[in-house]
């Protein structure tokens, strides 16, 4: 059970201090009779709960697309770093909310916010081997030798194994500029695979991850909510 006026601020239908004004107006019914107190207690997942006549549907978590900028961390809150949560724009800042997935400090593109930690499990989990691509742009030209090494799995020397990973050269014009999809998210991972084959990478952009594409019209730093079927798109492409 939960208070009326903090149910109805965490769907983004109104700021707690405006309920006031809604239960005056008559805007809101309960099992369909009107609410009259913003702090009377309610299952949000069992009563109905309307809004000028519409039936809300109740939304427990949120999962937000973000197109993650350069210099901004990938955590929930860091004291000296500006994050990606503190980007998000004020209407859709709730508690509890993570990246569902790290980027580096200066990789930029595709990032899942949410608060549904069985999601980010799920999403994460070495076991589940969801895809992801990016655009990786290089410091010198990827050999096709090069390229098949990636293709074939690696090993470090300090032990760690990437599984084969699969690369695009876009343009055979300009092979410093690729893409590269893995089934991992280790630490540093597309770095240190280029890396064994002698290349450093100077940009990295996360363009999609299992079937969920970056929104394009997202400008680097913006956020928006993502739709049902974005949501379960991202567990289309995965190895398991
Ligand atoms: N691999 C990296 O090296 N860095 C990232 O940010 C993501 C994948």
């Amino acid at each position: 059970m939960e208070r009326l006026d903090k149910i109805l601020s965490s769907q983004e239908i109104c700021s707690r201090k405006e309920v006031k004004a809604f239960l005056k107006n008559k805007r809101i019914k309960i099992n369909g009779e009107f609410a009259r107190k913003s702090d009377m207690k309610i299952d949000p997942e069992g009563d109905i709960i309307e809004i000028d006549g519409e039936i809300l549907d109740y939304r427990k978590f949120v999962y937000i697309m973000m197109n993650k900028p350069k210099g901004v961390l990938s955590a929930s809150n860091d004291r000296n770093a500006e994050t990606v949560i503190d980007l998000l724009p004020g209407e859709m800042k709730r508690k509890n909310l993570f990246p569902a997935g790290r980027l580096d400090k200066d990789t930029t593109g595709l990032l899942v916010i949410t608060d549904d930690g069985g999601f980010a499990h799920d999403f994460l989990s070495p076991k589940k081997h969801v895809w992801k691509l990016y655009n990786a742009i290089l410091d010198g030209e990827l050999s096709e030798d090069k390229r098949k090494i990636l293709e074939n799995g690696i090993e470090l020397s300090d032990g760690t194994v990437y599984k084969p990973a699969k690369v695009y050269i876009k343009n055979a014009d300009d092979r410093r500029d690729v893409e590269i999809e893995i089934c991992e998210g280790k630490f540093h991972q597309v770095k240190k695979m280029f890396n064994f084959v002698g290349s450093n990478v100077i940009e990295l952009h996360r363009i999609r991850i299992g079937d969920l594409f970056l929104d394009e019209n997202l400008k680097e730093g913006e956020s928006r909510y993502m739709t049902d079927f974005e949501i379960s798109s991202i567990f289309n492409r995965h190895n398991s």
